[in-house]
């Protein structure tokens, strides 16, 4: 793997959103398509702020050369009664699958989440047929706990999501 895994910075926020575009268009299996996400380069600038600051929350890239490549951030929930659980959320452009960078990725956030974030639970919801992505959150001890039916819309068709929990305690 010839890619360094850093924090992500407030400058990185252009290159993340232009990624989003990337993923989007690549898969159906992200909540946008080649829209990417919703949201202007200064609010994505002031979330990547927030996340710097907070000791419960981390925001990864992957860097090859000048490029970004992929994503991972984590979030542990605000709510008290929630308090106790996170969610994580994973991205790598396609032309960078298979070469053990999602897997790098969640070694990443697993690490940051024993030794920081120190929640019991952490959550996900993948599509049923995402079958790589669903093999790598089981290799790090993911269970199946349920079905979303209809979780995603796509062109009027309903598309059913696994939620996945790894136990940490
Ligand atoms: C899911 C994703 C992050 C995986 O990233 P990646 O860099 O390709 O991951 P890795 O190279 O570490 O491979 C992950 C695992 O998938 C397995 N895998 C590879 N090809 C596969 C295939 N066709 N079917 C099933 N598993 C496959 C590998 O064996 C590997 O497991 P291992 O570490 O035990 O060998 C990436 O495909 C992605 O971003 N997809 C689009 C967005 C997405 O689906 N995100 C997840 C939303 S829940």
């Amino acid at each position: 793997m010839n890619c360094i895994i850093d924090r992500a910075t407030v400058d990185d926020a252009e290159k993340i959103l232009a990624l989003t575009k990337i993923c989007g268009a690549e898969t159906d299996n992200l909540s946008y398509g080649d829209e990417g996400l919703p949201i202007s380069v200064e609010q994505e600038r002031c979330y990547l702020e927030s996340v710097l600051q907070s000791d419960k929350d981390i925001f990864f890239v992957v860097r090859e050369g000048q490029n970004i490549v992929g994503t991972a951030n984590y979030f542990t929930l605000l709510k008290r009664r929630m308090a106790h659980r996170g969610e994580l959320g994973l991205c790598v452009r396609k032309s960078a699958w298979g070469k053990g960078i999602g897997h790098a990725l969640m070694e990443k956030i697993l690490a940051f989440v024993k030794n920081n974030a120190q929640v019991d639970i952490i959550s996900l919801e993948v599509r049923n047929d995402n079958t790589r992505a669903i093999k790598l959150y089981q290799d790090f001890g993911f269970k199946k706990i349920g079905t979303f039916e209809g979780y995603f819309k796509i062109d009027g068709k309903l598309v059913d999501f696994d939620i996945m929990e790894l136990k940490l305690r």
